[in-house]
């Protein structure tokens, strides 16, 4: 099979040397029984590899399956890829063939494989090097003959430096690596990916296919797309099915790709380095920070007119100073605690996990105190809701209502997203 029937059978669209390299050594280590290790940012098209290796492979009529170790909780992790003697564990009412049982003769896709526990690391180890492995719960050693494929999108070196991926395990499954390119470094492929996402999408929608003009072309191929062909398919279905004019121009793109924070913002720049796509809450800070440069402003207003009130007089009446050193010190800890939000969410996913209140509340707390500013409040609690509201509408879209995904790239926990979708009566 040449390269450009591997592509049609699968799909893959895209002419960049460095993607058909990627497709070239899958083709070539298919029919061996090598481990091969897929890596690349989230979003650039891992997944059809895996499969092209199976379908290429001795192994094709055997079974396929994939498991994604981040989404299997850790304490069934083991049963689930290994299987299970009855009365094993509390619920094992019944034994259970694992995942390397039943791909026997076949092809195990292991995707996320950094998320896999330690401990089932160690067993994956074992079943890779002899082929043997043991059912939970049994002392008997079973055989079986599986071909690995595993994929990441996560840094791998930095993987197993923080004690996350056994360091034996990835030379194991490292055997041949597949590197698969980021969308910013195969700039000829984005259009080509839009025109058919485009016409997949008119297709889909019953509508005529979207178009763009010079402007709007340029735009797409000079985005740093850091969701990569993921984050384009999204935009691109986004605005199939949102704009009535088919025409795109520069203006209208402009408005589906997020840019990337300016430097006002230097915490959003230590961000990069969750290596996710933070371009929502990028936005959603660069409007905190505007809100309170305009609360700053009108703070100031206010103190100038009450120092026009007393123009006859020499010094401000003492009523006023107080109300004016008060509306100071409100200014300094609204920055203040603006900068704490700012300052949590550079830490960990977990600890940011009410980030949001936390801002929100500063903002209520400093703004409710200052009695002239009742309509402010109002209105900027209403406009934090509603950004709220819309990234989370946004991220639950762009991970296909995939609560677990979309919590993540939040920076909230999955209980703070279910917590948000009640209280905004999302769908
Ligand atoms: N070259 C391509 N041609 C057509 N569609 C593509 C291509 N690359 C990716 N896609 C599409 O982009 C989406 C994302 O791809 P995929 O799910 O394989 O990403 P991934 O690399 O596994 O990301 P993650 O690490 O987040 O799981 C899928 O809908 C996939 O079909
Ligand atoms: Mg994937």
């Amino acid at each position: 099979m040449t390269i450009q029937e591997i592509k049609n059978r699968f799909a893959i669209i895209g002419g960049s040397a460095s993607l058909d390299r990627a497709i070239e050594i899958a083709k070539q280590v298919a029919p061996t029984d090598l481990t091969v290790l897929i890596t690349g940012e989230s979003g650039t098209g891992k997944e059809v590899f895996p499969q092209i290796i199976h379908h290429l492979s001795a192994r094709k009529h055997g079974q396929y399956i994939a498991v994604n170790c981040g989404a299997i909780p850790e304490g069934t992790i083991d049963s689930e890829l290994f299987g299970h003697e009855k009365g094993s564990f509390t619920g094992a009412y019944e034994a259970r063939k694992g995942y390397f049982e039943v791909a026997n003769g076949g092809t195990i896709f292991l995707d996320e494989v950094a998320e896999m526990p330690l401990a089932t690391q160690a067993r994956l180890l074992r079943v890779l090097e002899s082929g043997e492995f043991i059912k939970v719960g049994s002392s008997k050693v079973l055989k079986t003959d599986v071909r690995v494929v595993a994929a990441t999108n996560v840094n791998i070196i930095q993987a197993i430096e923080k004690g996350k991926l056994r360091e034996d395990l990835y030379y194991r499954l490292n055997t041949v690596p597949i590197i698969v390119p980021p969308l910013r470094d195969r700039k000829q492929d984005i259009f080509l990916l839009f025109r058919k996402f485009a016409a997949d999408f008119s297709a889909k929608y019953r509508m005529p296919s979207i178009k763009l003009n010079t402007e709007a072309e340029q735009l797409l191929i000079n985005y740093h797309w850091q969701g990569n062909v993921r984050q384009l398919k999204n935009i691109t279905e986004q605005i199939s099915v949102i704009e009535k004019q088919r025409e795109i121009n520069g203006e209208i793109i402009r408005g589906y790709l997020p840019q990337r924070s300016t430097s006002q913002l230097p915490m959003v720049i230590n961000n990069t380095n969750h290596g996710g796509d933070f371009n929502e809450r990028d936005l959603l800070y660069k409007v905190l920070f505007d809100m309170k440069k305009d609360l700053q402003d009108l703070k100031k207003i206010v103190v100038e007119l009450i120092g026009n009130d007393n123009q006859e007089e020499q010094d401000f009446h003492p009523k006023n100073a107080s109300l004016i050193k008060k509306l100071f010190h409100e200014v300094d800890s609204t920055e203040a605690t603006i900068q704490l939000g700012f300052g949590d969410a550079t830490k960990s996913h977990d600890s940011m996990e009410d980030q949001p209140e936390i801002i929100k509340t500063g903002f209520r707390s400093n703004v409710k105190k200052d009695n002239s500013a009742d309509d402010v409040e109002t209105e900027e609690n209403l406009s934090l809701h509603e950004i709220e509201e819309d990234m989370i509408k946004k991220a639950l879209i762009k991970h296909k209502g995939k609560r677990k995904n979309a919590a993540k790239e939040l920076g909230i926990s999955e209980r703070t997203l279910y917590r948000k979708i009640n209280e905004f009566d999302i769908k």
